[in-house]
């Protein structure tokens, strides 16, 4: 491929460097075409744009290949913790053995919450969204923990904040749904992992403490893996936007977890099964729904459908389905959504319209029915999410903060308002 990409604007050339990623992805560079030609580009959703080079995670959306820092999807699905995928992540190789010990136990020493933060839970509404209390939550942590708050904080201080937030950001989800259901605060355990710690503090109560069984926590380890990381999303990208100010890391994650909410990103989770729930309510006709998602009059969506990356399949949701069957079968559960989601997934996959447009189940499709079956509340649902984005959101701040070429995000826009008027004030009365 040639060095340069020409364009030729009012007869004048442009020439763009032309840059190759490691997996023979192909971009150029436009940084200065402005000041070379006076023109910017138009990209509504920068569907069309990258933001910035990262060796973190690499997604080929036409074949549904997805790894992290190189190694596939399925291999960690099937093989590691959620710990290790978060080192991974973060550190940008897997730890050996005294490695991950020592961030495991750093996990146990950064579990507890600071106790005045408590107050927080009690002021809010018990019918608050959890997500409203995570991001409030996070962000004031960079009042409780001040010593992290820097403009560029040295390597083993971010290495420092991500096991801190990774660890506790847990806790307080456990605790927020704790203050929703009007039960005391579980504290966590020293003795229990990642995983089984976090249920505890979600399920124990002092008159029914909680069974820990393998193959939930298997289920839910890996539902975190697969989220933990999926390049430039929406919540990603704000992370890094936010972060490109020299906001700290506490603030730039707390931006994250609001993008995340929005039905289109990580609320899809809690938006399926209220619909499915809707559907079922409604006698199941699928057929009905299908069309409706089909027609443009009408606002509804088929949620968990769809990817702005993924054209194919997404790579996520073939594991999940699997494990939800797996999950559902190994606890003796029969839910009646499983059935319906599996109904609307085969007809809308037959259909011209789903395939026309390449819409498939998303991550979030089916993730929603191993919630359910683990007990975890609705509402939940883009909490879990938030969790298991949360190394991946990490990773990507620190690689923006130690980039030498990152600069303050600000994108421009073609202005479409009044032209230039003359202030006319207000007449006397
Ligand atoms: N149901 C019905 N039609 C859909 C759906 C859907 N779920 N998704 C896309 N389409 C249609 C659009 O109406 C559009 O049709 P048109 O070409 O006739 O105008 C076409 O498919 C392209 O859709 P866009 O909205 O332009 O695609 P975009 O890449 O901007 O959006 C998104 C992707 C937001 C995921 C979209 O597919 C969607 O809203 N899906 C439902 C919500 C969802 O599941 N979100 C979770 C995504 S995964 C994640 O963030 C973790």
């Amino acid at each position: 491929m040639a060095d340069f990409a020409e364009l030729k604007i009012d007869g004048k050339k442009v020439e763009c460097p032309v840059i190759i990623g490691t997996e023979g992805e192909k971009a150029f560079d436009i940084g200065k075409l402005r000041s070379q030609s006076g023109c910017i580009t138009l990209d509504p959703g920068f569907a069309n744009t990258g933001s910035c080079a990262s060796a973190i995670t690499f997604l080929d959306g036409e074949k549904g290949i997805l790894r992290y820092r190189g190694i596939p999807i399925e291999q960690l699905a099937e093989k590691s913790t959620f710990v290790e995928t978060s080192y991974l992540l973060i550190h940008g190789r897997l730890p050996n053995h005294d490695e991950l010990d020592a961030f495991s136990e750093a996990f146990n020493e950064h579990s507890m919450i600071h106790e005045d933060m408590i107050n927080f839970f009690h002021a809010y509404p018990s019918t608050s969204h959890p997500m409203a209390i995570l991001s409030a939550m996070v962000c004031a942590m960079s009042a409780y923990y001040p010593e992290f708050v820097k403009e560029r904080p040295a390597q083993e201080e971010i290495d420092r904040i991500a096991i801190q937030l990774l660890s506790k950001v847990r806790t307080i989800c456990a605790f927020s749904y704790k203050k929703s259901i009007g039960e005391p605060f579980v504290y966590p355990r020293y003795d229990l992992s990642y995983v089984p710690n976090f249920l505890n503090m979600m399920f124990s109560s002092p008159t029914h403490p909680y069974k820990i069984v393998d193959e939930v926590v298997r289920a839910l380890q890996v539902l975190l893996i697969l989220h933990a990381d999926h390049e430039q999303n929406c919540s990603t990208s704000t992370v890094r936007l936010v972060g490109s100010s020299h906001a700290n890391l506490y603030a730039s994650i707390s931006a994250g977890i609001c993008a995340l909410w929005g039905p289109l990103h990580g609320g899809a989770n809690q938006a399926v099964i209220e619909m499915l729930e809707k559907i079922q309510k409604d006698g199941g006709n699928v057929s009905k729904y299908i069309a409706m998602a089909k027609d443009k009059n009408s606002n509804f969506r088929l949620m968990g459908f769809g990817h702005r990356v993924y054209k194919n399949f997404d790579p996520r949701a073939k594991i999940i389905k699997k494990r939800a069957d797996d999950l559902l079968n190994k606890l003796g559960i029969h839910d009646p959504l499983l059935e319906l989601a599996k109904k609307m997934e085969e007809t809308a996959l037959k259909d011209e319209y789903f395939i026309e447009r390449k819409l498939y189940p998303n991550v979030d499709f089916y993730s929603g029915i191993i919630y359910r079956a683990i007990g975890i509340p609705l509402n939940m649902f883009p909490v879990m999410f938030a969790i298991g984005r949360l190394p991946g959101w990490i990773a990507h701040w620190k690689e923006m903060i130690q980039d030498p070429a990152t600069k303050i995000g600000r994108p421009l826009q073609i202005y479409v308002g009044e032209t230039k008027k003359d202030y006319t004030p207000i007449e006397k009365r």
